[in-house]
């Protein structure tokens, strides 16, 4: 690892090494820029727990469709982005192109999906609804309950840990500086970001400092008020079973549906992992393990996919996706100058990564905001409540 000396400078300080920082800080260093990552435990924060659906069609929300621009740009450089990361590292993402089927267990359920693919068609999107039988055909486990839903063959998944393990290296290979300490204050000097000053007390400075801290960009101390609105967290616990060889595939691909209320999803991977999330609770930065989160889980998985209690639990845990107030992201400078921002990416952070660090390395190399990236403005907010 290398080490930056007390007092260093650096074109591009990111301040969080989660997926995110890694890959915007990865991205510049391709272009030529000088650039450090500022992280305690580099490769960790929200990644390391989401299942990594890769979902814009899917996860689709009325009114949010900016977010579904950007999230099906995203999606379409995913398969690029992971083979390159492949050559570069020789690490595998578990990137894996396997659609996604979005059922409905009774009739509530299948109106609200049948409103869903008519929302679809009208914006000409690739979402096919199929009958309980057609769903059973793809999905055999599925319950004989099911209504029908929606065959999304373009939302895929990869792998967040694998993701990590990989963006980390690559970082290292690519000669980005990974400085493992907390970032204690950030350094205002006339009226510009000029870098951070770590727990241990050292100045970091920068031409530019981004903060891609997650759930805690907007913590930081030393950041003027209104620079940043509030990134609230919002947990999410999340289990990951194992399918033991005589029962795969299980499932061929991802499937998921609304149950009493809540998203539910399961991501079947390659290597036999099953993962099935996930919980939504605004509590703070809590990321405790519940009983009842793990039933609500377990409960709802099984009425979608009755064979799921056979299965070994090998892991419960729970992370925090990053809120914004309008729950879309925040990309680009700040009000404040030499402050960028790379964070608020909520349900969309896995699925964003690449676009993300294309967009904000264009930025850093060019001082220009690519068009993709301009409704996404940390500014928004600030024109809202002037
Ligand atoms: N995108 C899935 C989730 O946030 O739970």
């Amino acid at each position: 690892m290398t080490r930056l000396e007390d007092g260093a400078r650096t074109d591009v300080l990111v301040v969080g090494g989660g997926i995110i920082g890694l890959a915007v800080a990865w991205r510049a260093r391709q272009r030529g820029l000088a650039v450090t990552v500022l992280d305690p435990r580099p490769g960790g924060g929200a990644a390391l727990v989401a299942a990594g659906m890769l979902a814009p069609v899917t996860e689709l929300q009325y009114g949010e469709e900016p977010l579904l621009h950007l999230g099906i740009a995203s999606n379409r450089r995913y398969a690029e982005f992971a083979a390159e990361l492949a050559a570069a590292t020789g690490l595998e993402t578990g990137y894996r192109a396997t659609g996604t089927l979005a059922v409905a267990l009774d009739a509530d359920d299948k109106a609200e999906l049948g409103e869903l693919h008519a929302f679809h068609q009208r914006l000409g999107l690739d979402s096919t609804w199929v009958t309980g039988r057609e769903a059973r055909k793809l999905e055999p486990m599925l319950a004989p309950g099911v209504r029908g839903g929606l065959h999304v063959a373009d939302d895929h998944q990869v792998d967040g840990r694998r993701l990590l393990t990989a963006l980390l290296r690559a970082c290292e290979r690519a000669g980005v500086v990974l400085h493992r300490a907390e970032a204690a204050e950030l350094l205002v000097e006339h009226d510009r970001a000029v870098g951070v000053r770590t727990g241990t007390g050292e100045r970091v400075t920068a031409g530019r400092t981004v903060l891609a801290a997650g759930c805690r960009s907007h913590r930081l101390p030393g950041l003027p008020d209104g620079v940043l609105p509030p990134v609230r967290p919002v947990k999410g616990q999340i289990l990951r079973l194992r399918i033991p060889a005589p029962y795969r595939p299980f499932l061929s691909r991802n499937v998921r549906a609304v149950v009493r209320g809540a998203h539910l999803y399961l991501v079947p991977r390659a290597d036999g992992e099953l993962v099935v999330g996930a919980t939504s609770e605004e509590q703070g930065y809590d990321t405790t393990v519940t009983a009842g989160g793990v039933y609500e889980l377990l409960r709802d998985a099984h009425e979608l996919v009755p064979g799921i209690t056979e299965l070994p639990l090998v892991e419960t845990g729970a992370g925090l996706r990053p809120g914004s107030p309008d729950n879309a992201p925040l990309l680009g400078p700040t009000a404040l100058p030499g402050l960028v921002a790379a964070t608020g990416h909520y349900r969309n952070g896995v699925l964003l990564t690449p676009v993300t660090a294309d967009l904000l390395a264009e930025y850093l190399a060019t001082g220009t905001v690519p068009a993709l990236a301009a409704p996404f403005s940390p500014s928004r907010f600030a024109r809202s409540s002037a």
